[in-house]
């Protein structure tokens, strides 16, 4: 690790950086450069004996006058459905409308926490180099993801979603993302940390650049202008993608650094921080829990696209996850820390990684894996209203700038 932070002290970039940058402008290099493993580009399944899917008149995003009459509520599908998706009821699937529901009772926004706390801890003595190096790394992953999460939403997965009540928390979701870059930023600026530090370490930083040059592939196969659903081959690329970002990005990237946050509130500590880490987890539950269902739901509706071999794919997939989250946990706290220490993370990764898998009726990858951290289930459950009621704001209704100091 240190040998890779002399080079970017010395070079401004590591190599790798260099070599995709060679005789480029700054605004000519792409963010990253292609991985070169299994996983440079999306695997496309070979097809064998699946059923042809059925013609797909157009497109989701822009079927509006497909059908002019009424919605007959047994005609909507999640995925290559020919109803006017402008049209939000009857609804078909009253889970979607609930999850919005939910989503929107559960409204919270950055400014309404109290950041005096991790203001005066920071700038105290009393957190270790340790520490600082875990907070800092920590939001290194979680500004930039966010940003990544809101695009593949919104220029990827909500054209090829033809469902209305789907789209309707999609939208919400989007919205969510954007409230939590927005919270990462909040709390770079509460502590006076070098922005471009912190937002750069997607780039600069390999553990974290690797995880989302894991994932920019399987957004990149959504936001392509070319890509449309209605083939067997283009609906499993979907499917994957789905199963990519709710399963492994939203569910499986983001617990290392809950964990991490949310344990420094327990002693304590970057309490501000800790408390919109507790809304962002429970969001992220529900976006997992909605892409679940929406992954669930064209297995129904498409059996052909759930191969064996597909089955097997996703699974090694959810592995080099597991692989990628541990090296983040490794190299974010390199000595232990909090009372956490590496091996507890390889468990932690392991049973997390196993209920994602039976949540979409995968056999489980580690069997006997436990959870050395269950009071993280009570994070999850958190009642806004307490914790607002008690630390909220009372300046926020009159907007603006708040000071801290
Ligand atoms: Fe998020
Ligand atoms: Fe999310």
């Amino acid at each position: 690790m240190l040998k890779f932070e002399e080079e970017v002290k010395t070079t401004g970039l590591p190599s790798g950086m260099m070599r995709m940058g060679a005789g480029k402008s700054p605004a000519m290099m792409k963010p990253f450069a292609k991985p070169s493993t299994p996983f440079a580009a999306p695997v496309v399944t070979p097809v064998v004996s699946d059923v042809p899917a059925a013609p797909v008149a157009h497109a989701a995003s822009t079927q509006a006058a497909a059908s002019t009459g009424r919605i007959n509520v047994e005609d909507k599908r999640i995925i290559n459905c020919n109803a006017d998706v402008n049209q939000l009821v009857p609804f078909k699937y009253k889970w979607a409308w609930d999850k919005y529901l939910n989503a929107c009772a559960n409204h919270w926004m950055p400014q309404e926490v109290n950041m005096t706390a991790d203001i005066a801890l920071w700038k105290s003595d009393k957190l270790s180099d340790d520490e600082r190096r875990l907070i800092k790394r920590n939001l290194g992953f979680f500004t930039t993801a966010d940003s990544l999460a809101a695009n593949n939403i919104v220029l990827g997965t909500y054209r090829h979603i033809s469902n209305p009540e789907c789209r309707q928390f999609l939208l919400r979701q989007a919205f969510e993302e954007a409230i939590h870059t927005h919270a990462y930023q909040y709390i770079v600026e509460s502590l006076g940390l070098d922005e471009g530090e912190i937002f750069n370490m997607y780039h600069e930083v390999p553990s974290i650049r690797n995880k989302d040059e894991f994932l920019l592939p399987f957004i990149d196969v959504l936001t392509n202008p070319e890509f449309k659903t209605g083939t067997p081959d283009a609906d499993r690329d979907l499917l994957r993608s789905l199963i990519v970002f709710a399963c492994i990005m939203e569910g499986l990237f983001f617990y290392v650094g809950f964990v991490q946050i949310l344990a420094l509130g327990r002693q304590n500590k970057m309490t501000g921080a800790s408390e919109q880490y507790q809304y962002i987890l429970r969001d992220e539950s529900m976006h997992l829990n909605f892409g679940v269902d929406v992954i669930n739901q064209i297995k129904l509706e498409n059996p052909h696209l759930w191969t064996a071999d597909f089955r097997e794919e996703i699974r090694e997939l959810m592995q080099k996850g597991v692989e990628l989250e541990y090296a983040y946990a490794e190299d974010t706290m390199p000595r232990g820390i909090l009372g956490l220490n590496a091996s507890m993370f390889k468990e932690y990764l392991r049973f997390i990684a196993n209920r994602r898998c039976q949540q979409i009726g995968l056999d489980v990858i580690y069997p006997g894996a436990t959870n050395p951290f269950p009071w993280m289930a009570e994070m999850i459950d958190i009642k806004k209203e307490k914790n607002f009621f008690e630390t909220r704001v009372t300046e926020y209704q009159s907007g603006g700038a708040l000071s801290w100091d």
